[in-house]
């Protein structure tokens, strides 16, 4: 089995390499689910019910959410109406919206996708790591494929989920920080893991806004409104493959063969 995992999908540079680059990609490397974190599709700050259905059309299966999910008020009617739009599950009981999502891929093989958020530099949500625990014990056990988001800001807070997850799930990918890390491996266990995914969207800013704006506000420290950058727009991604004829992880999940980054650009 083949999943690709899209970085985060900033404003409309994002959707736009999406649209141009993923079909082909799905085509030429086999790919049998599409996963994105599309938080920040809708100009770099939440998704709207339009950009989800959006994203969903151009082949991503399940999107994943974070801190920045809940930003536009209109998608928190929607999120209950489409399970596909994941949002971290760690936050408050009664919060709209789920963090797991279960399906059945291309492949005929069922799959669960959960998505988690760190609390190191971050709001102070419930703790992952429990959680983590709590939601893999839903999960029956004909799914084959399990993929966690982890969307933290903290390197350490997102290996120490890899390492805590490691045999248990096929896939632990970072989000969040928008830059990819250079750290994919198959963890011993067989569970895949990089760091950061890194980011779909332009590079000429910082992490995907303008970089004047930015730098602006760094200099004075005022509140400020940014807007999404424009130039060198990449599509970063991981592949990862799992290994359908050797023996299960501890949890009877696929293990992982191999996790590879992939970078599409357009000028
Ligand atoms: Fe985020």
């Amino acid at each position: 089995m083949r999943v690709l995992f899209v970085g985060d999908i900033v404003g409309a540079p994002g959707r736009l390499i999406v649209h141009d680059r993923l079909a082909d990609v799905v085509s030429q490397r086999q790919i049998d689910l599409v996963i994105a974190n599309g938080e920040n599709a809708a100009s770099g700050f939440g998704i709207t019910p339009r950009l989800a259905q959006e994203l969903l059309n151009l082949g991503i299966h399940v999107i994943t959410g974070g801190n920045h999910s809940w930003d536009r008020k209109e998608v928190l009617e929607y999120l209950p109406h489409e399970p596909r739009l994941l949002r971290p599950a760690n936050f408050p009981e009664g919060n709209p919206g789920s963090g797991m999502y279960t399906g059945t891929a291309k492949n005929g093989m069922k799959y669960a996708v959960l998505n988690l958020q760190g609390r190191v530099f971050m709001t102070q949500i419930d703790d992952p790591f429990h959680k983590a625990d709590s939601e893999l014990e839903k999960i029956t056990t004909d799914v084959a494929f399990v993929l966690v988001d982890m969307h933290a800001e903290a390197t350490s807070e997102k290996v120490a989920m890899g390492w805590y997850l490691d045999g248990r799930v096929t896939a632990v990918v970072g989000t969040h920080t928008h830059v990819a890390t250079a750290d994919e491996r198959v963890l011993p266990q067989g569970t895949a893991y990089i760091t950061d995914v890194g980011m779909t969207g332009p590079h000429r800013g910082v992490i995907g806004m303008d970089r004047e704006g930015i730098i602006k506000k760094f200099l004075n420290g005022l509140p400020a409104r940014f807007d999404v950058a424009s130039g060198d727009v990449q599509m970063n991604c991981v592949l990862v493959e799992t290994d359908d004829d050797g023996p299960p992880n501890a949890a009877g999940r696929l293990r992982a063969r191999a996790i590879e980054r992939l970078r599409f650009s357009i000028d």
